[in-house]
Order: C-alpha cells, then sequence, then structure tokens
C-alpha cells in the first residue's frame, strides 16, 4: 500500500530566486490519475492499512477525569458514543498529561546540529490535491495516520482546535485548523530559539487563525516550517519576505474555511499555553497588515 503510493507521485523541482534567495520549490502530483479522470474519495489512495487497525489497548485508557466518564451505571461512555469531546480519549492522537508523550516536545538531539544557517535556501511544498478532495473526519474510535512527515492534508478530528501556542498538537488537531484556513506553525524542540521567537512574533502578528507548536517531524537542516491547506515552506532561518508571503497567499485556503464556530461549541484546547489574539477580525480579513508599505 505504501508502495503504490510512492509510485503515484512524482516531483517536480523548480529553483527560482525570490528577492535573490534561493528557494526551492517542489510539487507533488499524481502521474497515473488526471483530475479530470479521478472520481473517488480518497487522494491520493485509500486509507494506510493503520486506519482500519483493531487493537486491544483502544480505548486508551483515560488518565484524569475517569469519575465524569461515569454517567450510566459505572460504564464510562466508548470513544464511539463521544465521537470526539476534545477531553477523552485524546490519546490516541497526544495527551499532554499522559508524561510518556512528553518526548514530543522535548529536545532529544545534539543542539548543534540544529544551528540556522544563512545559505541554506527555504523549501516549499505545495501538494496538487483535487479540489473534489473530501477530507474524512474520523471519531477517536479511528486512528489517523499519513503518508508524509509533514502532512498538510487528509484525514482530521472534528472538533475545532482554539487557535494560539501549544506544549504539543498533533497533525490529527493541527490538520482540522488548517482545514480552516488556518497558518500552522513548527518549530523542532531543538532549534535555536531566537528563530523560533522571531517566526512566532511575525505570525502572532500577523493573523488570529495561527497554531503554533513543536514537532520532532523537522529535520535538522530546517528545524521551522508553516503549513496551510497543501502547502510547506521549510526553513532553517527566518525569512520575512518568504513567511508573509507565504502566509498572504496560502491562509484561508482550507475547504471549510468558515466563520468562528458558534457560542457553546465545544473545542480542543489540551495543551494550550497563549490563546490567540485577534488581529482585524475572525477572519483575519487583512494579513500581515502592519506590514503595508514597509
Ligand atoms: C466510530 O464512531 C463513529 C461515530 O459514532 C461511527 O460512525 C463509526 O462507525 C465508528 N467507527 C468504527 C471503526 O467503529
Ligand atoms: C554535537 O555535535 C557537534 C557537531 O557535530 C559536536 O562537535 C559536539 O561534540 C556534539 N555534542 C555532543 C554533546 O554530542
Ligand atoms: C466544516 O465545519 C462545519 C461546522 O462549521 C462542520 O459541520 C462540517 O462537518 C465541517 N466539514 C468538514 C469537512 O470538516
Ligand atoms: C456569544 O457570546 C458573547 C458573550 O459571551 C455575546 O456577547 C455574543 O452576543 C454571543 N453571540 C451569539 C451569536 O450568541
Amino acid at each position: 500500500m505504501i508502495k503504490q503510493n510512492i509510485i503515484f507521485y512524482f516531483l517536480l523541482l523548480i529553483s527560482v530566486e525570490i528577492y535573490g534567495k534561493r528557494l526551492i520549490v517542489k510539487r507533488k502530483t499524481t502521474k497515473s490519475a488526471p483530475v479530470e479522470a479521478w472520481t473517488g474519495k480518497w487522494f491520493p489512495g485509500p486509507p494506510h492499512p493503520k486506519d482500519d487497525w483493531k487493537g486491544k489497548w483502544f480505548p486508551y485508557p483515560p488518565y484524569t477525569n475517569r469519575q465524569i466518564l461515569n454517567v450510566h451505571d459505572n460504564k464510562p461512555l466508548t470513544a464511539t458514543e463521544i465521537c470526539d469531546d476534545g477531553k477523552q480519549y485524546i490519546g490516541i492522537d497526544f495527551d499532554p498529561s499522559d508524561i510518556r508523550q512528553s518526548f514530543e516536545h522535548l529536545c532529544l538531539a545534539n543542539r548543534t546540529l540544529y544551528t540556522p544557517n544563512m545559505k541554506r535556501e527555504a523549501l516549499r511544498m505545495e501538494y496538487f490535491i483535487p479540489p473534489a478532495y473530501v477530507p474524512p473526519v474520523k471519531c477517536l474510535n479511528e486512528t489517523i495516520t499519513y503518508d508524509s512527515m509533514l502532512p498538510t492534508y487528509g484525514a482530521y478530528r472534528p472538533i475545532f482546535p482554539k487557535y494560539g501556542s501549544y506544549i504539543f498538537m498533533p497533525p490529527q488537531r493541527y490538520l482540522t485548523a488548517l482545514s480552516q484556513g488556518a497558518i500552522v506553525m513548527l518549530y523542532h524542540p531543538c532549534a535555536y530559539s531566537g528563530q523560533v521567537k522571531l517566526l512566532q512574533n511575525t505570525l502572532r502578528a500577523c493573523m488570529y487563525r495561527h497554531i503554533i507548536t513543536p514537532s520532532q517531524s523537522l529535520s535538522p537542516e530546517r528545524p521551522l516550517a508553516l503549513l496551510a491547506w497543501g502547502k510547506s515552506l521549510e526553513m532553517s532561518v527566518v525569512d520575512d519576505h518568504l513567511v508573509v508571503d507565504f502566509m498572504k497567499q496560502n491562509a484561508k485556503q482550507g475547504p471549510n474555511f468558515s466563520t468562528k464556530p458558534p457560542n457553546g461549541t465545544k473545542m480542543y484546547e489540551a495543551g494550550l499555553l497563549q490563546e490567540a489574539h485577534l488581529i482585524t477580525d475572525a477572519n483575519d480579513v487583512e494579513i500581515c497588515g502592519y506590514k503595508e508599505g514597509m
């Protein structure tokens, strides 16, 4: 199954000059199935076999409020009954109260490997997603896996996450935000903190719809990244022009770009460190407005 998907892709490598800096742009698209011919629900293929996972350790043991689960005759609600409330059974993706999952946000490698390098060009990836593609929304009774190290499209969880910075947010959760047209910033836990702060401050000042989280999926060569639906920009050093361009071009492009969820909607906020502030309005009518005329 995995092999098929790899053959399915081919890479188009283009090197372009932007603001005198070299940027590598890679576009991934399908070789065998042109858009017009493609009628399936799944792109680029059916879910990974792991999606049909039937292991015995699920439902994941809850670590905290077990009492809340005991609604009827001491029998906890199952993940199927709950679907997703942003609190129970979240450990299938990530649970911040589970210390065994804390490796996700710790620097366990040699930091010097992640030193910023001014000479290293940024890498922009663009995935071709057929307009008819409908991303599956899955409850917590089903695992979600991705083919890519830095997933930018695919299945996600139903509950909207609160925008802001997190101890760690797994892809299954940040893809929900991407589908709403948010920009996600990833940084490797070993990345140079000065560069992390720089990128974080730019994103926070530019738009409300954003998620900031560490990620072990980034390479030592480019430990910083911005993601949008179907797009990514990986960097060694923050380049303000590239960053602002990426946000302006790719924010608000998700398949489920809509207004803020109505009052009283349950939201995901596990591991939220700092909630995002409104810059213009809840739909980010203007992105990086303060950069105009610079
Ligand atoms: C998971 O739960 C949802 C919602 O209750 C249900 O529709 C779906 O069939 C369940 N999936 C599995 C694999 O049990
Ligand atoms: C980290 O990597 C650098 C460069 O490769 C090396 O010089 C240094 O000894 C390493 N430090 C540790 C603690 O391994
Ligand atoms: C899009 O968001 C609405 C709520 O605003 C939700 O009902 C719907 O299921 C979402 N669709 C997808 C594909 O996520
Ligand atoms: C949502 O709640 C806020 C305060 O809690 C209130 O001011 C606002 O009018 C409410 N909006 C709707 C659509 O109910």
